[in-house]
C-alpha cells in the first residue's frame, strides 16, 4: 500500500506505522540535489533533518512499549558519501571510518540525519543500520540529476551543460544495485553499523557525458525511427551528439571527487554491484527512450496528476 505524506507529520507517520504494524522502516526519504540545496537550504533542514527526527521519534514510540523493544524490528537510513567531504585525486577512497566534512548545505543535512540516527541508537536503543552510497543512476531518476539530464536535453537538441572543467569525480552505482546493497544490510547487516556502497566505478563528469552521447549516436544508427521522434538531436541527423555539450560556470563550492571504499559491505555481507557503467547506461538511455511518457509529464508537471491516479490523493 502506498501512503503519500510528508515525513515531518509524525502523526501521519504514527498513524500509518500502527495501521499496518510496521516493523522496518528504509529510510530514503529526502531532499537529495545539491543545486537545490543552494538554492533553498532551509528545505533541507526541514525534510533532512526535522523530518529524519520526527520519523526516528515516530519508530522509537511505535516500538518501545512497556519498558520493552518489540522483537525484530529495523530503522534503516539511506545516506550518501557526500558527508565525507572531498577528495583529492590521490586520497584514499572513503572508509566508514573516514571523518564527517560535509561542504553543501545538502550534505550538511544528511550528516545531521546520520548524526541523529546514531544518537537514537546510543541514546534510546533504537535498532539501527546506516548506509552511506555513491551517486546512484537508473529508471526514474528525476532530470536535474546530471545523467538523465544529459540523456533528455541530448534527444531534444538542448546544450548538455557541463560545470567547470567536468573533470570532477563520482563513483557510479546502478539504482538496482543500491536496492540489493540495502537488502543485504537488512538481511544480515550488524546492528549499528554502517556500510558504505559504491559501483566501483569512478569515471569524470567529461567521460559519463562523452559515454552517454556516443550511446545515443550509436543507437539511433541501430533504431532509424528514432530520427523522426527526436529530430532535434544531432544524432537524427547523422551529427554527434557530443557537439552538445556546453561547459558553464562551476557549481558553487563544488566538490571534486567523491569514491568509496566498498570493502566492508564485500566482505561482511558478499555485496558486489551486478551492473557494469557501460551496460548500466545503455541501459538507463533505452529506459529513457521506452519511457517518454513518464519524462514529458516530469518535465510539464503533469506527472503528479498521474501520481494522483495511480495512487489516490492519499494526503
Ligand atoms: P549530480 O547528478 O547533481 O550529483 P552530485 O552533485 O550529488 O554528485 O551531479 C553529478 C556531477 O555532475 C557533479 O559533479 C555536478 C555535475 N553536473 C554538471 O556538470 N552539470 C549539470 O547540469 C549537473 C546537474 C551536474
Amino acid at each position: 500500500m502506498f501512503v503519500q505524506s510528508d515525513i515531518a507529520d509524525g502523526e501521519t507517520v504514527t498513524r500509518t506505522m500502527a495501521a499496518h504494524d510496521i516493523d522496518t522502516v528504509v529510510h530514503f526519504a529526502a531532499e537529495s540535489h545539491v543545486d537545490r540545496s543552494i538554492v533553498n537550504p532551509a528545505e533541507f533542514v526541514r525534510t533532512n533533518v526535522l523530518g529524519t527526527q520526527q520519523l526516528l521519534d515516530c519508530a522509537r514510540k511505535a516500538w518501545y512499549v512497556d519498558g520493552a523493544w518489540h522483537a525484530n524490528v529495523r530503522f534503516h537510513h539511506v545516506s550518501t558519501d557526500e558527508v565525507y567531504g572531498s577528495l583529492r585525486p590521490d586520497d584514499a577512497a572513503f572508509t566508514e571510518n573516514t571523518p564527517y566534512a560535509p561542504r553543501s548545505p545538502y550534505a550538511a543535512s544528511k550528516a545531521a540525519s546520520d548524526h541523529l540516527v546514531r544518537a537514537f541508537a546510543h541514546t534510546f536503543g533504537l535498532p539501527v543500520t546506516i548506509s552511506n552510497c555513491s551517486n546512484n543512476y537508473g529508471p526514474y531518476q528525476f532530470p536535474e540529476k546530471l545523467i538523465p539530464l544529459v540523456i533528455l536535453n541530448a534527444l531534444r537538441g538542448l546544450p548538455l551543460p557541463v560545470y567547470g572543467d567536468g573533470l570532477q569525480v563520482r563513483d557510479w552505482l546502478y539504482v538496482d544495485d543500491h536496492c540489493a546493497a540495502i537488502e543485504r544490510i537488512l538481511l544480515d547487516g550488524a546492528l549499528e553499523r554502517t556500510y558504505n556502497v559504491g559501483g566501483r566505478a569512478e569515471h569524470t563528469n567529461m567521460e559519463i557525458v562523452r559515454t552517454i552521447c556516443a550511446l545515443i549516436d550509436t543507437i539511433f544508427v541501430e533504431s532509424p525511427e528514432l530520427c523522426d521522434v527526436y529530430a532535434a538531436c544531432p544524432a537524427a541527423r547523422g551529427e554527434r551528439t557530443d557537439s552538445l555539450i556546453t561547459h558553464v560556470a562551476d557549481r558553487p563550492g563544488h566538490d571534486r571527487r567523491y569514491a568509496i571504499n566498498p570493502e566492508r559491505i564485500a566482505t561482511e555481507l558478499g555485496f558486489e554491484p551486478a551492473h557494469n557503467l557501460p551496460g548500466g547506461l545503455r541501459d538507463t538511455v533505452q529506459w529513457y527512450l521506452d519511457n517518454s511518457q513518464w519524462w514529458m509529464g516530469v518535465l510539464d508537471g503533469s506527472y503528479r496528476k498521474w501520481i494522483a491516479q495511480q495512487y489516490g490523493d492519499t494526503r
